[in-house]
């Protein structure tokens, strides 16, 4: 059973830090203070209340659960949990003045058990969550990063009760052959408690399933049309012998409807353990994903990932964006011609990836391990390995994730971090062999790509601003043609590229100037070419589809907002938006791919050296090399 804690709750900065040592987790405290506290609306961040708009802090949340004759609780038979589907950053809950734990964490779901003790059967029930958002070094992300810190309870918050014995978690892989006929791996994890009174007996220790199929449920497919009624296709029990508490069972489909961008066909599975009234209820798709001669292959063909990044944040909402208008961004991105979005740099709520299922975009989903991190640390590494686990368990099943990313920009030339993404990377491809797994790397680290980090991802992933930050973006192509390396026959995604500009900032001078429409479209209309032309190259995301508040973007068009975006923090949209879907597949005109290649040629002879041994320096001092012989591959265009 499921009971929403969602709507009005208490709340009281604590700015002052004052509130443990005055016990305002004690419900004497607050039953006396009760009426004189305002009200907020959760799920919410903080920021949206005007006063609190750059609060970084504390602050404590309170919420009294008067209607307890809804919610009996068998304790013998039931366990009793409350949700928060993501809370930015610090969490300490107690029920009724009892302390039921704290939480480390900032874009995925946590629930704390509620024991018997805890629990007002009879009477009211106070449940107080203080929750403190300051950014620190041995957080996951750190001091610093490129994007506003929302603070607060942001995601759904709810009351579980469920069975003691009852099924944990189901994951869905399927095999699909060249014929139509495929099969579903099903693997279930339960919950089976030791003592006997709580499991069902032998005859019904099994999992009753029913396979539904439910085609295509994208807008443009649906647009008018009466909901189609899902049918059962297939059902079937699986005996779990010996109350074993996890295994998989298989499923042959002769018929299997494959999920792509295009054809998004869902499926549904019900199962339950047992006699257990509620089913645990799983949407999938069936498609594959993997590398092969060096191309991301989707269900056996090659696919070119052509994509927009977006943060979670929309004003006025901040993150707690309602459900319909994340759709809208969805459609929009498709409308332009995308067929890719990229979560950056973090879960989002896991509505984006259930409309990316239904409408048809390919994601790249990641955590938030973010610049410099503290990758000496092994606290930090834990909790890296938590939200990777987090992250791949709760999105497991959305036949839209393609690949799982293990951070961003991160400085793999030294040893601490190279060592720390390579513990991750390796746990996270035990947990899913289903997907592809990666992390961006930025563009002069890529140049320099150690093999001991190659052999660790399956596809390379590169940022580069090529025009906007350094170089202009007619020496691309050259630097492009050097990502390329003699050990990998991986693909190359260029993960973030780009160029801000202010909406509604014209310049018509030949080379226009920064943060104007038109430098922004000469800048990214140019790459797309070049990269479109480029065989090694699987795929690209535009940074950024939309326009988001950053405290580090403060330059007169600025002013709070990092402007990559192709449509402004209020979705109008700029210039380069209006090139697009007809410039998303362009491709360079021949003639133009050998331009400006001389006058860069100069470049790599003079300059080339000295940036390489720059890097070399420079990653010397930030740490040692990663020990695997040192062998760094200067990466040059074969035949230089
Ligand atoms: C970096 C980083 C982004 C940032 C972007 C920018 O590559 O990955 O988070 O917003 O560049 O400079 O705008």
């Amino acid at each position: 059973m499921k009971i929403s804690l969602n709507g009005k709750w208490k709340y009281k900065v604590d700015s002052n830090a004052e509130g443990m040592k005055e016990q305002w987790f004690s419900t004497e405290w607050y039953s006396d203070r009760l009426h004189n506290l305002p009200e907020i609306s959760l799920p919410n961040n903080w920021n949206i209340i005007p006063e609190l708009d750059r609060y970084e802090g504390i602050i404590w949340f309170f919420y009294v659960l008067e209607d307890h004759s809804t919610i009996r609780v068998n304790f013998h038979k039931s366990d009793l949990f409350i949700e928060f589907k993501a809370v930015n950053y610090h969490t300490h809950l107690w029920v009724n003045g009892h302390d039921c734990g704290i939480h480390e964490g900032n874009f995925q779901p946590f629930r704390f058990r509620v024991k018997k003790k805890m629990y007002n059967q009879e009477s009211k029930n106070y449940f107080i969550v203080r929750v403190e958002n300051f950014r620190e070094k041995d957080r996951i992300p750190t001091l610093s990063r490129d994007w506003f810190n929302w603070g607060g309870i942001y995601r759904d918050i709810t009351l579980l009760v469920l069975d003691k014995c009852r099924i944990k978690w189901v994951g869905i892989t399927s095999n699909v052959h060249n014929n139509k006929k495929a099969i579903l791996n099903v693997k279930c994890e339960l919950l089976i408690p030791k003592d006997e009174k709580s499991i069902p007996t032998l005859e019904e220790n099994n999992i009753n399933w029913k396979l539904y199929y439910l085609g295509d449920l994208s807008t443009n497919c649906n647009e008018g049309k009466e909901q189609s009624k899902s049918e059962v296709i297939k059902s079937g029990n699986w005996p779990i012998l010996n109350g074993k508490n996890s295994g998989q069972f298989s499923i042959q489909l002769e018929e299997a409807k494959r999920w792509t961008p295009i054809t998004p066909y869902l499926y549904k599975i019900d199962l339950s353990l047992g006699k257990s009234e509620e089913p645990y209820i799983v949407r999938f798709g069936i498609r594959t994903v993997d590398v092969k001669e060096g191309k991301i292959h989707l269900n056996n063909r090659p696919i070119s990932l052509h994509g927009v990044s977006l943060h979670e944040e929309l004003l006025p909402y901040g993150r707690a964006i309602p459900k319909e208008a994340r759709r809208r961004d969805v459609l929009n991105v498709k409308e332009l011609g995308f067929n890719a979005l990229r979560t950056g740099h973090y879960p989002h709520d896991e509505s984006v990836y259930e409309i990316c299922d239904e409408e048809g975009l390919l994601i790249f989903e990641e955590i938030p391990v973010y610049w410099g991190i503290n990758f000496s640390n092994k606290k930090v590494l834990r909790l890296a390995i938590r939200m990777f686990h987090s992250m791949i368990r709760r999105d497991f099943n959305h036949p839209c994730i393609i690949l799982w990313s293990a951070g961003n920009e991160i400085p793999v030339l030294n040893r601490s971090c190279l060592q720390f993404m390579t513990v991750l990377l390796r746990y996270g491809k035990k947990i899913d062999e289903s997907r592809l797994f990666s992390c961006a790397l930025e563009f002069w680290t890529s140049l320099v790509t150690p093999k001991s980090f190659i052999d660790e991802v399956d596809v390379l992933c590169c940022n580069e601003y090529i025009g906007w930050y350094y170089l202009s973006v007619y020496n691309l192509n050259f630097f492009l043609d050097n990502l390329k390396t003699h050990t990998s026959k991986k693909p190359w995604i260029i993960t973030e590229f780009g160029a801000g500009a202010k909406y509604g900032n014209h310049d018509s001078a030949k080379i226009p100037a920064k943060f104007s429409e038109e430098r922004q479209v000469s800048i990214i209309k140019h790459s797309i070419q070049v990269m479109n032309s480029k065989t090694y190259i699987s795929g690209w995301f535009i940074w950024m589809y939309r326009d988001f508040r950053s405290h580090m973007r403060l330059n007169p068009a600025q002013k709070g907002f990092n402007r990559k975006g192709i449509v402004s923090e209020v979705n109008q949209r700029k210039k380069i938006s209006n090139q697009m879907p007809s410039l998303v597949n362009r491709k360079l005109p021949e003639k133009e791919m050998k331009q400006h290649y001389i006058s860069v040629v100069l470049f790599y002879w003079l300059f080339y050296p000295i940036i390489f041994l720059t890097s070399i320096i420079v990653s010397l001092i930030l740490g040692q090399f990663s020990d695997s012989g040192n062998r760094y591959y200067l990466s040059k265009p074969k035949g230089k």
